[in-house]
């Protein structure tokens, strides 16, 4: 039994201070549920402040957004994987689109962070998802496959049990555009015969894009939904702790 997994991308937003009063006020509103688990994605600057808010917590776990792939080094600007360790984070996002549409991150950046992640003992969240044309070509299932390919390739079933994919279709974050349950669904029945084909049945499956409390229920109706990755949604501490705790018994 996958534990479902809320996942909370803050993207630029949510600064120390302004993160402890979140998890405050989130704690108020969110009752520990046995079925389920809430990752926090600060900004690199917040790390610290959401890992010690968190520490008594065992359904919760902080990570960072980005990760470079050398440990350490002349890389301005730059955050490495044990570095976001020694922080608190427990993992990452990688890929994320906006990283790769953004910020001209490769398949290749990508497959060297993934592999950093695990290396630094962070349970990576790889994020992929095809843009607007190629769904209209028809070409979303060979995109996102391909994206897999080139991020987990040369991984036994086994590592692969302790990584989180994430698919997020590009015209669907932050636009209020979300794909519709069902379409999610068949992307993810995908997803899971790829990781199937590769023994690794664990592998949690999540879909992220404009998911809010709007939608969630309908989309947790999707027994192929292993949780979400939420950005705009989950920057309201009472609001995210509502989605949060969606159809739970
Ligand atoms: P959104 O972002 O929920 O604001 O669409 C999702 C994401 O980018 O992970």
């Amino acid at each position: 039994m996958r534990r479902l997994l809320f996942a909370a991308n803050w993207k630029m937003h949510v600064a120390p201070q302004q993160a402890r009063e979140y998890l405050k006020l989130f704690a108020m509103h969110y009752r520990t549920r046995p079925d389920r688990e809430v990752w926090f994605f600060p900004p690199a600057v917040s790390l610290e402040a959401v890992a010690h808010a968190i520490k008594d917590r065992t359904d919760a776990r902080v990570g960072a957004q980005n990760i470079h792939w050398e440990p350490k080094g002349a890389f301005t600007g730059e955050l490495s994987a044990p570095m976001a360790s020694h922080a608190g984070a427990r993992a990452t996002l990688i890929g994320h689109s906006e990283r790769r549409h953004l910020f001209g991150e490769t398949d290749e950046h990508v497959g060297r962070k993934l592999m950093a992640a695990l290396k630094a003992d962070l349970t990576p969240v790889l994020c992929v998802g095809e843009k607007l044309e190629e769904r209209d070509a028809g070409q979303t299932v060979a995109v996102v496959t391909q994206q897999l390919a080139a991020a987990l390739a040369g991984l036994d079933g086994g590592t692969l049990g302790n990584v989180v994919i994430a698919y997020e279709p590009v015209w669907a974050i932050g636009t209020g555009r979300n794909a519709s349950p069902q379409d999610a669904a068949q992307v993810h029945r995908e997803i899971r015969a790829w990781l199937k084909a590769r023994n690794a049945a664990r592998t949690r499956v999540l879909y992220g894009g404009s998911v809010n409390l709007t939608n969630i229920a309908e989309l947790l109706a999707e027994p192929e939904l292993d949780g979400v990755l939420v950005g705009a949604a989950s920057l309201d501490p009472e609001g995210w702790a509502t989605l949060a705790q969606t159809g739970a018994a």
